[in-house]
């Protein structure tokens, strides 16, 4: 039987079919099978190929592997992210939406690294006057960066594979790249997994740092997502509200380092500059006793980031009410609408609820719970929680407040900004409320209950009092 020489890939997924359909069956995609020619060197099956397979050398797990030195660029919040430095030989991948700052932030990595390491940047999108412009702007032009502009991987392994091999290699952009062979046209999702599978074994031969530089689709998700996330050691986002000058920059995936640190930068005309204590910057703007807002003591990795948690509850006009989140789960924001309402009995359900945390940063700790369920009803009741007060705890659907990990490392960075209390869940290790060793007043509750009283007491205390 003939072979249809065409097949119909996934751009979402990756995912390959033999037949055009309206639906990904692997991921359920609408409208995303596009046709490519099958590559000439399709696998024939082990078969066919030339005879019998060599025999690998297994060795013992116990050995001694020798370790290169990880290369530290300099710029502390991408070292971080990055594990504690770039590891020679291995594969990242920064994606991001376009115009949030890659090409910058890498710009500024590679001219940093440059004085330690040979370093090279190749664009795909820019010109090579354009790159040296931004080198300018940002005061790094006279680094010394070996700068490209091409898009041909040929060309490129070839240039990477030789013995004067830079150090570290800038791909700017993956999307961009095109492999000669493939009929597609760059950005497919074919084009980004075979030009980056040979930019990969070439960096890996070589021991090349490489770094990929990764549009992220309307849909949130790399271009050739997973097919390229798992081709590389890490992955990292850089992400950041439009509106807002702050970046962050986050671990998704990294087999040299952690996955949950966050490297915080500050957007300038002079480029990114690092933001090494993030909690001072975010509540910059915070104006103390307001109603619905509150502090949440946050970590996000190994360091703790404090935020202020905004909420409003108001009468809503429409049939079905509205809830608006930035920077947070809807679901969970649901979740605590829930437990309000039926442990607790405050009613917030016809109300329109808008939940915001501010400076764009996004949690995705439920240890925020207790913290929002703060805003809420300190909105709903118009009595606002002390400015001197940091929140956090987990809320379960009983209503409990459940205990939450690195409790010290939150009150420490709390009284090291000048807070003086904490509403907090109740330790296991110490029952009774009071100071420890970082000196903030630990305010413990059991139950999401007994939240409720305290705004009705600040209610009653302060009544005949003005608001500062
Ligand atoms: P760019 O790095 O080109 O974004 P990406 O590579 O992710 O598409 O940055 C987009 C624009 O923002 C560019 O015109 C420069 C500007 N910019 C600044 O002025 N200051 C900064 O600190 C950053 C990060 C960007
Ligand atoms: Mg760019």
């Amino acid at each position: 039987m003939a072979r249809s020489n065409t097949r119909y890939v996934c751009q979402a997924c990756g995912a390959s079919h033999t037949k055009w359909s309206g639906k990904c069956d692997a991921c359920g995609e609408w409208n995303t099978l596009v046709e490519e020619a099958v590559p000439e060197s399709a696998p024939k099956g082990l078969g066919r190929t030339a005879g019998a397979g060599r025999r690998i050398d297994f060795v013992d797990l116990k050995g001694v592997s020798e370790r290169a030195p990880r290369q530290i660029s300099g710029i502390a919040e991408y070292d971080r992210v990055c594990g504690g430095g770039m590891v020679p030989g291995s594969a990242l991948l920064v994606g991001g939406d376009p115009g949030i700052g890659k090409s910058t932030l890498l710009l500024q990595v590679v001219c940093s690294l440059a004085r330690t390491l040979r370093c090279a940047y190749i664009s795909g999108e820019e010109a090579v006057d354009q790159v040296r412009m931004r080198a300018s702007r940002l005061g790094t032009a006279e680094s010394a960066v070996a700068l490209a502009a091409a898009t041909n991987v040929r060309d490129i392994v070839a240039s990477l594979d030789a013995a004067d091999a830079p150090g570290l290699c800038v791909i700017d952009s993956i999307q961009t790249m095109y492999v000669d062979t493939l009929d597609s046209a760059p950005g497919t999702v074919a084009q980004v997994r075979a030009s980056a599978q040979e930019l990969i074994r070439v960096a890996k031969r070589r021991g090349i740092i490489l770094v990929l530089v990764g549009h992220v689709t309307k849909e949130g998700t790399i271009a050739g997502p997973r097919v390229l996330e798992h081709m590389v050691d890490t992955v990292l986002y850089f992400e950041g509200e439009r509106g807002h000058q702050f970046r962050i920059l986050r671990a998704v995936k990294n087999r040299f380092g952690p996955t949950d640190e966050i490297g915080v930068f500050e957007m300038t005309d002079a480029g990114l500059t690092e933001v090494s204590n993030p909690s001072e910057l975010f509540l910059a703007e915070r104006r103390g006793d307001v109603s619905g807002a509150c502090v949440f003591a946050g970590l996000e990795g190994t360091r703790p980031v404090l935020v202020e948690i905004q909420a409003l509850v108001a009468p809503s006009p429409l049939g079905t009410p509205r809830r608006a989140v930035v920077g947070w789960d809807n679901g969970r924001l649901a979740m605590v609408l829930a437990v309000l309402e039926a442990r607790c009995g405050v009613a917030i359900g016809a109300n329109d609820v808008y939940l915001n945390v501010a400076g764009g940063l996004r949690i995705s700790e439920p240890a925020a719970d207790l913290a929002v369920a703060a805003a809420l009803v300190s909105s709903l009741t118009g009595e606002p929680v002390p400015a001197d007060t940091v929140v956090f705890g987990e809320i379960g659907l009983s209503g409990e407040v459940r205990a939450v990990s690195q409790t010290d490392v939150r009150l420490k960075e709390a009284a090291k900004l000048g807070f003086e209390k904490s509403l907090m869940p109740t330790q296991r290790s110490r029952k009774t409320s009071g100071r420890g060793d970082s000196g903030i007043q630990r305010i413990e509750l059991a139950h999401l209950e007994d939240l409720i009283p305290m705004f009705q007491e600040t209610r009653s205390a302060s009544s005949g009092r003005g608001r500062e």
